[in-house]
């Protein structure tokens, strides 16, 4: 029988392309099997080879780089937001298998900060000698929707589970704001529609190398996320927990990839594809994770 790894990427369901499997009794993989996929998907972000990338970024006309600059700065400054507001999930484990797990996730994100750092300071020439301080000026390009879900929610669910990491219902808002509205509905749509334009259009071809090993990398944090939801889902109270935070979050969460001049709502292009496409994406990968839970649609849907 083909293993859910063979169906999905990284054992993350919103990637399975039959329906009928998408119910609460899937059987998911769990943070034992999630940490040995790790185990065997190393990369390194300092070897990528940049240089094709360097001569196309020469060639772009001004105009052109502030759009990559500005459809880029979420991701880079998001991957350092996540790694540093990860810490109190890790102290919240509740077994070795998922410590483990919770470990190589915070490793993840701190690699993919990096690689975003490198991009930036060796193809972009935003040659600042501090993470920091190149962090400080790509500021410049997030929305008011991305200071509130990454420096406010983000923050203080994180907060709260550093005050008591036994706080089972801290756990949970915190995966439902970290793993199924960050990672699952905003980044790894952004990713999808990202990497396809760049390989569509042969354009920056080591970023689009390591932009897709992050979002193999997002698929199996997912994957923990989605299993981690699933098992405390089984209690009808979690489950209210988890809806009434989707629907409190997703509509902030519309709001971080819009660009200047543009509200929630509006039709503009994002990398070539419209705000309708990415919305319908986003949503799907949503529900189908949702389904797995065990969190009925209706309410998220009406988020
Ligand atoms: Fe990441
Ligand atoms: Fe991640």
């Amino acid at each position: 029988m083909a293993s859910l790894l063979d169906l999905t990427s990284q054992g993350d369901v919103a990637t399975i392309s039959d329906d009928a499997y998408l119910n609460r009794s899937l059987k998911l993989m769990d943070p034992q099997q999630l940490y040995e996929l790790w185990e065997r998907q190393q990369w390194q972000s300092q070897a990528i080879d940049l240089e094709r990338d360097k001569e196309q970024w020469a060639a772009l006309s001004d105009e052109e780089k502030e759009e990559h600059l500005w459809g880029l700065s979420s991701f880079f400054v998001g991957e350092e937001r996540v790694t540093t507001q990860f810490s109190g999930l890790v102290m919240a484990y509740e077994n070795e298998q998922e410590e483990a797990f919770l470990t190589t996730q915070q490793v993840d994100e701190a690699r993919h900060m990096q690689f975003f750092d490198r991009y930036y300071r060796e193809v972009m020439g935003i040659d600042h000698e501090l993470i920091r301080d190149r962090l400080a000026y790509v500021r410049k390009d997030v929305t008011d929707a991305f200071v509130e879900l990454f420096d406010k929610h983000l923050v203080e669910m994180g907060k709260r589970l550093i005050d008591d990491p036994s706080d089972i219902e801290a756990k949970v808002d915190f995966v439902t704001t970290y793993h199924m509205v960050i990672e699952g509905t905003l980044a790894l749509t952004g990713q999808h529609f990202m990497l396809d334009y760049y390989e569509k259009e042969e354009l920056l071809p080591g970023f689009a190398e390591g932009f897709g090993n992050i979002a193999r990398d997002e698929h199996r944090h997912v994957a923990y996320g989605t299993w981690f939801l699933q098992q405390k889902c089984a209690d009808h109270a979690m489950r209210e927990r988890v809806q009434r935070t989707i629907a409190e979050l997703l509509p902030l969460a519309a709001g971080v990839l819009v660009p200047k001049g543009y509200e929630v709502g509006d039709e503009y292009e994002f990398f070539g594809y419209t705000s309708q496409q990415q919305a319908e994406f986003a949503y799907s990968a949503l529900s189908r994770r949702l389904k797995v839970i065990g969190v009925p649609l209706a309410t998220a849907s009406a988020a």
